[in-house]
């Protein structure tokens, strides 16, 4: 840590702000230690941690290199922790009182490139973005992250990006949503667009309906406080299952740049038809979960892990939503997410339809379908129908089959990244294409509103389920109602 000064032309920064929080400490850190594994972070780049702690250099390093080596385990290269040992400076920073820009600024040390992660609770991004404007830090070359929630609805969250913007402009604006970072959501543009065989069926009138389910076999963990007041549509739905389906929906962009991808993510979010009213009852269910077996033992309910407080917040969610152009009219997009489900997985499901006519009398066709397996595993397949060979009923015995890729097994010999490196490394790369665009949040936070206004004006109260159930009853319904069901 003894040299600070570099010679090249550029010198880069990168300040976390909450440096000392659970996210930096499990993600940030760890992503930055793995991309210099990688040799991925630029000689000349400066990583400061910022907190309101005072802690001297040492004493930071030390709790970084604890964090990354939890997460490394048995990867844990000390030669590579030295490099990233090397680049690290810590500054004790008051965000709301406005105390330690000016050390933050002599250590940063006429850096003008410099990303400032804001890992910190959304109400000081205000504060930090004025102070660093004030302490001459904002320059034009430097650009900011921002992690969710951006609001709890459209019109707090305009504030928060109100903001942002007074300091810095959206192309120097990074919103993440982490789901973005995962290699399996990345490959979802390269299974539509790299491949010729999808697209032309890919449309209502060949596919019947589309499924995107994130389940979580955790509880909220000890973080009830932020959650009770989030609940699952907005901690889940309004970005990471609405990016999902963005990605499913959307039209073909003009090229992977920022604007081109995400000017087609927009079309689909303004095409979302809204769900208000009575119509919540039938197309949205809310459930909560009470005390349950899940995983094998025992868990608590969702009230008793409040101590005992009263909440309507909802740990489950499912939605029946449309897209309505002409891509995508009529088809059923079955949205579903909670917390103490029986398994952890996200999946996409594309359900074809069935053939039009079969000339396999007796036998049951299977229709079409397309499984992509986000976590744990990353996977791909398709169930096809297939000839059992056999002479029996005329030789004509068929059996649906699934032609599997497995991505885990294809690249066995790659690292599995934490999805914060990859959205790092385009921060720092000033590429925004997996960042989220404020009409983009915004859009996403209208068709939200609506539920949440509907649900309201309804008084539709969360449903409990039995944790490690997948949901109460109505779930089922909502779906069964048009004769499907859920794939799990
Ligand atoms: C976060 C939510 O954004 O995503 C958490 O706030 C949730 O409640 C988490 O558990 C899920 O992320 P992942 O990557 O584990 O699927």
């Amino acid at each position: 840590m003894e040299n600070h000064e570099m010679t090249g032309a550029t010198r880069r920064a990168i300040v976390i702000f909450g440096a000392t929080g659970d996210l930096a400490l499990r993600m940030l850190f760890p992503s930055l230690y793995f991309l210099e594994l990688d040799g991925l972070l630029t000689p000349d780049l400066m990583v400061v941690g910022s907190a309101r702690t005072e802690l001297t250099d040492e004493a930071f390093a030390l709790r970084i290199k604890e964090a990354v080596k939890l997460r490394a385990g048995g990867d844990f290269d000390a030669a590579v922790w030295e490099r990233l040992h090397d680049r690290l400076y810590y500054s004790c920073v008051d965000a709301a009182q406005g105390a330690g820009f000016d050390h933050l600024a002599n250590v940063l040390d006429g850096r003008k490139e410099i990303v400032y992660y804001l890992s910190t609770s959304p109400s000081l991004y205000g504060a930090l973005c004025d102070n660093l404007k004030k302490a001459g830090l904002a320059h034009a070359h430097s650009r900011i992250v921002v992690e969710k929630p951006i609001g709890k609805d459209l019109a707090s969250c305009n504030e928060i990006n109100d903001a942002l913007a007074a300091t810095f402009s959206e192309d120097r604006t990074f919103r993440i949503d982490h789901y973005l970072g995962k290699e399996a959501v990345q490959n979802l543009l390269v299974l539509r667009f790299a491949n010729t065989l999808f697209e032309p069926l890919w449309n209502k009138v060949t596919i019947e309906q589309v499924q995107i389910t994130v389940s979580e076999t955790v509880g909220v963990e000890g973080r009830w406080s932020y959650y009770n007041d989030y609940g699952a549509i907005r901690d889940m739905v309004q970005n990471h299952l609405i990016q999902l389906l963005c990605l499913v929906a959307m039209e073909p962009p003009t090229s992977l740049d920022p604007d081109s991808v995400r000017d087609e993510k927009v079309k689909v979010l303004r095409s979302l038809r809204p769900i208000k009213g009575v119509d919540v009852k039938r197309l949205t269910v809310r459930g909560q979960y009470s005390e349950g077996v899940a995983e094998g033992r025992t868990a608590p309910g969702y009230l008793d892990e409040s101590g005992g407080g009263p909440s309507s917040t909802e740990t489950f969610v499912a939605i029946n939503a449309h897209v309505e152009n002409w891509r995508w009219a009529g088809v059923p997009f079955y949205l579903r997410t909670g917390k103490r489900l029986p398994v952890r997985s996200s999946q996409i499901v594309i359900q074809f339809r069935p053939v039009p006519h079969s000339i396999f009398p007796g036998t049951e066709l299977l229709a079409n379908r397309l499984t992509i397996r986000l976590q744990p595993d990353e996977n791909i397949s398709m169930t096809l129908m297939n000839k059992t060979p056999s002479l029996a009923d005329g030789g004509m015995q068929l059996k649906p089959l699934a032609l599997n890729l497995s991505l885990d097994n294809a690249f066995k010999e790659t690292r599995r990244r934490i999805a914060y490196e990859r959205l790092l490394l385009e921060a720092l790369n000033n590429n925004q294409t997996l960042f989220v665009r404020r009409d983009e949040a915004e859009a996403a936070w209208t068709w939200i509103d609506s539920i949440i206004d509907g649900w309201k004006t309804q008084s539709m109260q969360p449903k409990p389920y039995p944790a490690g159930s997948w949901g109460p009853s109505d779930a089922f319904t909502l779906i069964g109602m048009n004769g499907h069901r859920w794939y799990d």
